[in-house]
Protein backbone atom coordinates (compact mmCIF):
# COMPACT_ATOMS: atom_id res chain seq x y z
CA UNK A 1 0.00 0.00 0.00
CA UNK A 2 1.18 3.83 -0.90
CA UNK A 3 0.81 4.84 2.62
CA UNK A 4 1.87 9.03 3.30
CA UNK A 5 2.67 10.26 7.01
CA UNK A 6 3.14 13.41 8.54
CA UNK A 7 5.59 14.05 11.37
CA UNK A 8 7.13 16.63 13.50
CA UNK A 9 6.49 20.13 14.08
CA UNK A 10 6.26 23.37 11.92
CA UNK A 11 7.64 26.52 12.45
CA UNK A 12 6.09 29.77 11.92
CA UNK A 13 8.65 32.94 11.33
CA UNK A 14 7.75 36.13 13.31
CA UNK A 15 11.06 38.02 11.83
CA UNK A 16 14.15 36.50 10.11
CA UNK A 17 15.62 35.12 13.77
CA UNK A 18 12.21 34.38 15.60
CA UNK A 19 9.52 31.62 15.18
CA UNK A 20 6.76 30.25 17.15
CA UNK A 21 6.81 25.95 17.19
CA UNK A 22 6.04 23.45 19.49
CA UNK A 23 7.36 20.43 21.28
CA UNK A 24 7.06 17.81 18.57
CA UNK A 25 10.32 15.76 18.46
CA UNK A 26 8.87 13.70 15.13
CA UNK A 27 9.32 10.43 17.04
CA UNK A 28 6.15 9.32 16.66
CA UNK A 29 5.09 9.93 13.05
CA UNK A 30 9.33 8.39 12.23
CA UNK A 31 8.42 5.39 14.12
CA UNK A 32 5.08 5.06 12.32
CA UNK A 33 7.15 5.26 8.89
CA UNK A 34 9.66 2.95 9.77
CA UNK A 35 7.28 0.35 10.61
CA UNK A 36 5.30 0.70 7.41
CA UNK A 37 8.43 0.41 5.79
CA UNK A 38 9.45 -2.57 7.27
CA UNK A 39 6.16 -4.58 6.44
CA UNK A 40 6.53 -3.35 2.89
CA UNK A 41 4.56 -0.53 2.11
CA UNK A 42 5.33 2.74 -0.26
CA UNK A 43 5.81 5.34 2.40
CA UNK A 44 6.14 9.19 1.66
CA UNK A 45 7.41 10.58 5.17
CA UNK A 46 6.57 14.42 4.71
CA UNK A 47 8.22 15.70 7.86
CA UNK A 48 8.50 18.70 9.86
CA UNK A 49 12.12 20.06 11.35
CA UNK A 50 13.35 17.82 13.69
CA UNK A 51 16.47 15.57 14.59
CA UNK A 52 16.22 12.16 13.61
CA UNK A 53 17.48 9.76 10.43
CA UNK A 54 15.41 9.15 7.71
CA UNK A 55 14.22 5.23 8.35
CA UNK A 56 14.90 2.65 5.53
CA UNK A 57 13.39 2.77 2.41
CA UNK A 58 11.10 6.04 3.27
CA UNK A 59 10.69 8.68 0.76
CA UNK A 60 11.08 11.78 3.01
CA UNK A 61 10.25 15.04 2.46
CA UNK A 62 11.10 17.98 4.33
CA UNK A 63 9.30 21.17 5.22
CA UNK A 64 8.92 24.14 7.50
CA UNK A 65 5.96 25.77 7.75
CA UNK A 66 2.19 24.29 7.69
CA UNK A 67 1.92 25.86 4.42
CA UNK A 68 4.71 23.82 3.26
CA UNK A 69 3.71 20.72 4.91
CA UNK A 70 0.56 21.22 2.99
CA UNK A 71 1.61 22.26 -0.25
CA UNK A 72 3.78 18.77 0.20
CA UNK A 73 0.80 16.78 1.01
CA UNK A 74 -1.26 17.89 -2.21
CA UNK A 75 1.73 16.79 -4.16
CA UNK A 76 2.11 13.48 -3.02
CA UNK A 77 -1.39 12.23 -2.55
CA UNK A 78 -1.93 10.64 -5.53
CA UNK A 79 -2.12 6.89 -5.05
CA UNK A 80 -2.38 7.13 -1.20
CA UNK A 81 -4.62 4.59 -0.01
CA UNK A 82 -3.78 5.20 3.56
CA UNK A 83 -2.85 8.75 5.87
CA UNK A 84 -1.44 9.06 8.84
CA UNK A 85 -1.16 12.65 9.89
CA UNK A 86 0.62 12.76 13.04
CA UNK A 87 2.65 15.80 13.19
CA UNK A 88 1.69 18.46 15.32
CA UNK A 89 0.82 21.50 13.00
CA UNK A 90 0.30 25.29 14.08
CA UNK A 91 -2.98 26.27 14.09
CA UNK A 92 -2.27 29.83 13.59
CA UNK A 93 0.84 31.27 12.44
CA UNK A 94 1.82 35.23 12.15
CA UNK A 95 -0.05 37.39 10.44
CA UNK A 96 2.73 39.51 9.36
CA UNK A 97 6.67 37.88 8.78
CA UNK A 98 8.67 40.89 9.40
CA UNK A 99 11.53 41.60 7.20
CA UNK A 100 13.88 42.91 9.84
CA UNK A 101 14.92 41.05 13.24
CA UNK A 102 12.46 43.11 15.58
CA UNK A 103 14.14 45.68 17.95
CA UNK A 104 14.04 45.27 22.10
CA UNK A 105 12.02 47.99 23.68
CA UNK A 106 11.13 48.93 27.05
CA UNK A 107 6.68 48.42 26.01
CA UNK A 108 5.43 45.10 24.94
CA UNK A 109 5.02 43.67 21.67
CA UNK A 110 2.02 41.95 20.26
CA UNK A 111 1.58 39.49 17.68
CA UNK A 112 -1.64 38.95 15.50
CA UNK A 113 -1.67 35.32 14.41
CA UNK A 114 -4.23 34.09 11.65
CA UNK A 115 -5.28 30.39 11.19
CA UNK A 116 -2.55 28.46 9.23
CA UNK A 117 -3.78 25.63 6.71
CA UNK A 118 -5.54 22.87 8.33
CA UNK A 119 -4.45 19.58 6.65
CA UNK A 120 -6.34 16.86 8.61
CA UNK A 121 -9.60 19.19 7.89
CA UNK A 122 -9.07 19.63 4.14
CA UNK A 123 -8.40 16.04 3.21
CA UNK A 124 -11.75 14.92 2.37
CA UNK A 125 -12.60 18.27 0.97
CA UNK A 126 -11.49 19.90 -0.73
CA UNK A 127 -8.54 17.35 -1.42
CA UNK A 128 -11.02 14.87 -1.94
CA UNK A 129 -9.13 11.90 0.00
CA UNK A 130 -11.01 8.98 -0.30
CA UNK A 131 -8.27 6.56 1.32
CA UNK A 132 -8.19 5.65 5.12
CA UNK A 133 -7.41 8.59 7.18
CA UNK A 134 -5.87 8.49 10.80
CA UNK A 135 -5.34 11.32 12.72
CA UNK A 136 -4.06 12.71 16.36
CA UNK A 137 -5.71 14.74 18.49
CA UNK A 138 -3.44 16.18 21.45
CA UNK A 139 -5.69 17.09 23.80
CA UNK A 140 -5.11 18.67 27.42
CA UNK A 141 -8.29 18.22 29.08
CA UNK A 142 -11.49 16.51 27.81
CA UNK A 143 -9.51 13.87 26.04
CA UNK A 144 -11.95 11.13 24.41
CA UNK A 145 -15.20 13.94 23.86
CA UNK A 146 -12.50 16.63 21.93
CA UNK A 147 -11.19 14.04 20.09
CA UNK A 148 -14.13 12.36 19.01
CA UNK A 149 -15.32 15.67 18.15
CA UNK A 150 -11.90 15.73 15.51
CA UNK A 151 -12.97 12.47 14.33
CA UNK A 152 -16.42 13.51 13.18
CA UNK A 153 -15.60 16.57 12.09
CA UNK A 154 -12.50 15.81 10.14
CA UNK A 155 -14.44 12.63 8.59
CA UNK A 156 -11.30 10.43 10.04
CA UNK A 157 -11.42 6.67 9.51
CA UNK A 158 -9.22 6.62 13.69
CA UNK A 159 -8.40 9.01 16.01
CA UNK A 160 -5.26 8.32 18.02
CA UNK A 161 -6.40 10.18 21.00
CA UNK A 162 -3.31 11.68 23.20
CA UNK A 163 -2.77 12.64 26.57
CA UNK A 164 -0.71 15.78 26.43
CA UNK A 165 -0.84 16.45 29.80
CA UNK A 166 1.24 14.05 31.08
CA UNK A 167 5.17 14.69 30.98
CA UNK A 168 5.98 10.80 30.46
CA UNK A 169 4.30 10.43 27.19
CA UNK A 170 3.53 12.34 24.31
CA UNK A 171 5.53 15.14 23.19
CA UNK A 172 9.31 14.13 22.82
CA UNK A 173 9.03 11.27 24.89
CA UNK A 174 10.10 7.66 23.59
CA UNK A 175 6.73 5.99 24.20
CA UNK A 176 3.05 6.87 24.36
CA UNK A 177 -0.34 6.01 26.09
CA UNK A 178 -3.05 6.37 23.83
CA UNK A 179 -6.92 5.67 23.23
CA UNK A 180 -7.85 4.49 19.33
CA UNK A 181 -11.30 5.88 18.39
CA UNK A 182 -12.83 4.24 15.72
CA UNK A 183 -15.57 5.42 13.27
CA UNK A 184 -17.80 3.00 14.00
CA UNK A 185 -17.47 4.16 17.72
CA UNK A 186 -15.35 1.24 18.83
CA UNK A 187 -12.13 2.19 21.16
CA UNK A 188 -9.80 0.64 22.31
CA UNK A 189 -7.16 1.72 25.14
CA UNK A 190 -3.44 0.79 24.64
CA UNK A 191 -1.59 0.90 27.76
CA UNK A 192 2.30 2.99 27.85
CA UNK A 193 4.38 1.26 25.54
CA UNK A 194 7.10 2.54 22.95
CA UNK A 195 6.21 4.66 20.09
CA UNK A 196 7.60 1.89 17.75
CA UNK A 197 5.20 -0.65 19.21
CA UNK A 198 2.51 2.22 19.43
CA UNK A 199 3.28 2.79 15.75
CA UNK A 200 2.94 -1.65 14.97
CA UNK A 201 -0.44 -1.77 16.61
CA UNK A 202 -1.98 1.14 14.80
CA UNK A 203 -0.94 -0.55 11.62
CA UNK A 204 -2.16 -3.63 12.37
CA UNK A 205 -5.73 -2.11 12.98
CA UNK A 206 -5.74 0.09 9.58
CA UNK A 207 -4.63 -3.22 8.19
CA UNK A 208 -7.58 -5.29 9.51
CA UNK A 209 -9.62 -2.69 8.74
CA UNK A 210 -8.66 -2.11 4.75
CA UNK A 211 -8.39 -6.18 4.47
O1 LIG B 1 6.59 14.05 17.66
P1 LIG B 1 6.60 13.40 19.03
O2 LIG B 1 7.53 14.11 19.99
O3 LIG B 1 6.84 11.91 18.94
O4 LIG B 1 5.14 13.58 19.67
C1 LIG B 1 4.05 12.95 19.11
C2 LIG B 1 2.84 13.90 19.05
C3 LIG B 1 2.38 14.19 20.47
C4 LIG B 1 3.19 15.18 18.32
C5 LIG B 1 1.75 13.17 18.19
O5 LIG B 1 1.54 11.93 18.68
C6 LIG B 1 0.46 13.95 18.14
O6 LIG B 1 -0.35 13.98 19.03
N1 LIG B 1 0.28 14.61 16.99
C7 LIG B 1 -0.85 15.54 16.75
C8 LIG B 1 -0.49 16.88 17.36
C9 LIG B 1 -1.55 17.90 17.04
O7 LIG B 1 -1.28 18.86 16.36
O8 LIG B 1 -2.76 17.62 17.50
P2 LIG B 1 -4.07 18.52 17.24
O9 LIG B 1 -5.11 17.94 18.13
O10 LIG B 1 -3.77 19.96 17.34
O11 LIG B 1 -4.40 18.21 15.73
C10 LIG B 1 -5.35 17.23 15.33
C11 LIG B 1 -4.96 16.64 14.01
O12 LIG B 1 -5.01 17.64 12.99
C12 LIG B 1 -3.59 16.02 13.92
O13 LIG B 1 -3.69 14.85 13.13
C13 LIG B 1 -2.75 17.09 13.22
O14 LIG B 1 -1.69 16.52 12.45
C14 LIG B 1 -3.78 17.72 12.31
N2 LIG B 1 -3.57 19.14 12.03
C15 LIG B 1 -3.54 20.07 13.04
C16 LIG B 1 -3.41 21.41 12.74
C17 LIG B 1 -3.27 21.79 11.39
N3 LIG B 1 -3.10 23.07 11.09
N4 LIG B 1 -3.29 20.87 10.42
C18 LIG B 1 -3.44 19.56 10.71
O15 LIG B 1 -3.46 18.71 9.82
Amino acid sequence: MKILITAGPTREAIDPVRYLSNRSSGKMGFALAEAAAQRDHEVILISGPVHLPTPPRVARVDVITAQEMYEAVVRHLAGVEVAILSAAVADYRPKEVLGQKFKKSAGEWTLTLEPAPDILGSMRRPLGFGGYLVGFAAETENLLPNAMDKLQRKSCDLMVANDVSRHDIGFDQPENAVTLLFRDGDQESLPKTSKQSLANTILDRIEIALS
